[in-house]
């Protein structure tokens, strides 16, 4: 079947997840606001938050105006490093929940791992199996995990993260943590799925856009859709918003081959918290 924005995959528990969602680190006030609005008004069905970002208000605010229903939109937010722990990651998705004026999210994620502590990540991964099963999130899952942290986390725990949200883009095809991921049936969402508007100049990114009649954006974001991953792109523009979500035509062989080979290794995001990748 050909895949559409309103198109989802099934996570591991059952829960189905829509393709697309718009991102929103470094989306702030009003912006953010009417970047959420708009993108809800349309068709996008998914917003990826986090504590970290500061803006789980706007989201809420954004949310509302939009007038969509609770069951009809998911939503995603990640415990901040600073608050992992049991009671630590608990108390703050209550508050997440209420700046997203919201009873439960449909994703919560645990946003980096501790590597000098992870058995304090491992503490945090308990709270949230808890909070999946009081219904204050219908799914928990990981960001920025690398294969041997999924290990670690997978030998003390049977509950499987439904998705390992991480940087992925054609500069950064993640390929043996995809198929990793695949076996354990754990879901890549793709972040930084255009690697920040930073390379729309390759050229054989150019070439495939050429011949699609498309932008390098929606170049990008198809090759992360035609290898069945969700992807997550933010702007806080309209005319942006609405051209990333155009995205669901078929690449072809060559194409996919020739995006496959751009890979650099090159990541954009790191940080204090990074593991060693
Ligand atoms: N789990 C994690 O640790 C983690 C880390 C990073 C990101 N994320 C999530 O993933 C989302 C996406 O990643 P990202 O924000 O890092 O990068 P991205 O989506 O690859 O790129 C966003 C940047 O590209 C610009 N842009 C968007 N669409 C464009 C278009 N069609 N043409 C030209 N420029 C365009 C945006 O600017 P404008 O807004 O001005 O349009 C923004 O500067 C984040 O917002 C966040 O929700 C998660």
């Amino acid at each position: 079947m050909e895949k559409s924005i309103e198109s989802t995959k099934l996570l591991n528990n059952g829960v189905e997840i829509p393709l697309l969602g718009l991102g929103t680190w470094e989306s702030r006030g009003k912006k953010c606001e009417h970047a959420v609005e708009f993108a809800l008004t349309h068709r996008y069905s998914m917003i990826d938050t986090a504590q970290g970002y500061d803006n789980e208000d706007q989201v809420g605010k954004g949310w509302m105006a939009s007038g969509r229903s609770r069951e009809d939109i998911f939503i995603t937010t990640k415990i901040s490093s600073s608050n992992q722990g049991h009671q630590k990651s608990q108390r703050s998705l209550e508050e997440s929940l209420e700046k997203l004026q919201t009873d439960y999210v449909d994703l919560l994620l645990i946003h980096w791992p501790n590597k000098h502590n992870f058995s304090l990540t491992f503490e945090t991964w308990q709270a949230l199996v808890e909070l999946q099963e009081s219904g204050l999130t219908r799914s928990i899952g990981v960001s920025n995990f690398t294969i041997p942290l999924l290990d670690k986390l997978l030998e003390e725990t049977d509950v499987v993260p439904a998705v390992n949200q991480v940087e992925f883009h054609t500069f950064l095809y993640q390929k043996e943590l995809l198929e990793y991921c695949r076996n354990k049936d754990i879901l890549i969402e793709a972040y930084s799925p255009i690697a920040r508007a930073k390379f729309f100049d390759n050229k054989e990114i150019q070439r495939v856009a050429e011949k699609h009649d498309k932008t390098p954006a929606q170049v990008m974001l198809a090759w992360g859709i035609n290898h069945d991953l969700v992807v997550i792109p933010k702007s806080t523009h309209e005319g942006r918003i609405l051209e990333n979500a155009d995205i669901f035509f078929k690449l072809d062989d060559e194409d996919m081959q020739a995006l496959d080979n751009l890979d650099k290794r090159v990541r954009l995001v790191d940080g204090p918290w990074a593991p060693d990748w």
